[in-house]
């Protein structure tokens, strides 16, 4: 694989760490507001999250390179409310799926077959992420002025898990 891709590959695996950073912070900010199922839904997002990083740091590791860290930004710690802060998921969603799909291209311009097939995995996540996101979103602004299915769905989400597949 030439420098650009790995190099690329390493980014991303740095950006999904700093993704189960935004999203520790969301989950902060929603235990903050008294949300606890909300805040679980966030801190298992933050656990996929890091899955997703490890997910790369096998595969360099397994292709002979090595990962190497670097520092994040800060990621924002505060909402306006839950709707905002699942609008920023979803937008922070869109920006992963962009990286996902540049390193596609550039592992098609290196005819980097075994990338192009580890990557694979990463679309279809995506394609779920986003769908998720979305969705939440539509239900959020549905039921914006009824507390009682809000409530409702802060307990449905106090149920959420993350088991982590074989990396
Ligand atoms: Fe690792 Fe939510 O993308």
């Amino acid at each position: 694989m030439n420098e650009t891709l790995s190099k690329a590959l390493n980014d991303q695996l740095n950006y999904e760490l700093y993704s189960a950073h935004v999203y520790l912070a969301v989950a902060a900010y929603c235990s903050g507001e008294s949300l606890d199922g909300f805040a679980n839904f966030f801190m298992v997002q933050a656990e996929e999250e890091k899955f997703h990083a490890m997910k790369i740091y096998k595969y360099l590791n397994d292709r002979g390179l090595r990962a190497t860290l670097s520092g994040m930004d800060t990621p924002i710690n505060e909402y306006s409310s839950v709707l905002d802060a699942y609008e920023h998921a979803y937008k922070h969603e869109q920006e992963v799926t962009r990286r996902i799909y540049h390193l596609s291209d550039l592992a098609l311009n290196d005819r980097e077959h075994a990338t192009i097939q580890f990557l694979k995995w990463f679309i279809d996540e995506q394609v779920e992420e986003e769908s998720m996101f979305d969705t939440i979103i539509n239900k959020l602004k549905r039921i914006e002025k009824d507390s009682n299915a809000f409530f409702m769905m802060d307990a449905e989400f106090a149920t959420r898990t993350f088991t982590p597949p074989a990396l």
